[in-house]
């Protein structure tokens, strides 16, 4: 039972998706594609646990979909959609939230980070997130999730709850116990000004990210422009990893290059880091000015962009349908 293997992930629709967002999570989910049956969801439903202007709202989930396509993935063959579009979401996770413990999301690391000092004041919603988050995967009994580092508690979480649900209602193997697909180099792209910090749209300078939608220009100046360090590239891991921010600059050239950070080392220990980063710009502006363009292309139809979603929808609606028929009855909801 369950043995057929099925992805899922979901993206926040923020609008101005960046390298961090391409390595860590797009290119991904286009390999995935080639060998899976995959699910992408654009998660508007958790955007708004902190609040979003409407129009905003609406123009970002339009261009994270904008973004899936010019990156590579095929709406015929992946089902592509936003998740308020399929009611099953909020149905699904209504009843996950009486599966899981209060305890279970008081250990929630990203709720703790987000809510910051004052918890009192953030809503309900963000402190529930977890839960419409395992709803999103176990609505389509999915089981491999592509995600960042950062969700493995949330998807461990997800785990339980499944296995809560298995147990309480005496179904075992009726949820498969999703597994994480995290990627391995790449998980973390950094902020160009801060090898600390990861590389995000809320960061205030522009300098610490390359936007996909980025012109050749831009990423020149930007690299050129990024911390890197005034000693020469060091020969081995041991030392380039003193430096985050020369160590994600190589990161980033390893994962585009597709070479490892090894054989960088190799071909480039005694050299400047503007060495470096010169062959950086050049690759990036290869890889991700199409990819931009594109993007700009893409939004220039928003009708288009909609009726990706709208058949991404009827698709996702039939499997979600299928199996909260079977939850409900589990459940003894008439
Ligand atoms: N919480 C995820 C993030 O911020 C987004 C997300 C929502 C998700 N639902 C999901 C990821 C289901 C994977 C599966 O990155």
């Amino acid at each position: 039972m369950n043995k057929k293997k099925l992805v899922f992930s979901g993206v926040q629709p923020t609008g101005n998706l960046h390298l961090g967002n391409y390595l860590g999570a797009l290119k991904n989910f286009v390999s995935l594609q080639k060998e899976m049956n995959c699910i992408y969801c654009v998660v508007d439903l958790h955007a708004i646990t902190t609040f979003q202007n409407p129009n905003q709202l609406r123009n970002n989930v339009l261009e994270t979909v904008a973004s899936f396509v010019a990156t590579g993935l095929n709406p015929s063959k992946s089902i592509i959609f936003n998740q308020s579009a399929v009611s099953g979401h909020t149905e699904l996770a209504w009843i996950l939230n009486c599966i899981s413990r209060i305890g279970w999301l008081n250990r929630m690391t990203q709720f703790k980070d987000k809510a910051g000092s004052d918890k009192e004041k953030a809503s309900v919603g963000l402190y529930i997130y977890p839960n419409l988050m395992a709803a999103d995967i176990l609505l389509y009994k999915a089981t491999h999730v592509p995600v960042g580092a950062d969700q493995k508690q949330h998807l461990e979480l997800s785990r339980d709850i499944a296995q809560k649900f298995n147990n309480d209602f005496n179904c075992k193997d009726f949820f498969p116990l999703p597994e994480p697909l995290i990627p391995k180099n790449v998980s973390r792209v950094m902020s160009l000004r801060d090898g600390n910090k990861k590389m995000s749209k809320s960061e205030e300078s522009d300098y610490s990210r390359i936007n996909l939608k980025d012109s050749a220009d831009e990423i020149n100046k930007k690299i050129k422009k990024a911390k890197s360090d005034s000693d020469q590239i060091p020969d081995n891991l041991k030392d380039l990893e003193k430096k985050p921010e020369a160590l994600n600059l190589v990161n980033i050239y390893s994962e585009i290059s597709k070479s490892t950070l090894e054989k960088v080392l190799n071909e480039m220990s005694g050299k400047e880091y503007s060495f470096l980063k010169k062959k950086l710009a050049e690759l990036l502006i290869n890889e991700i000015e199409p990819v931009g363009k594109e993007i700009k292309k893409l939004l220039g139809d928003k009708s288009h962009l909609e009726s990706i979603l709208k058949k991404g929808k009827e698709k996702a609606n039939i499997i979600a349908e299928e199996n909260l028929k079977n939850i409900r009855e589990k459940v003894g909801l008439i």
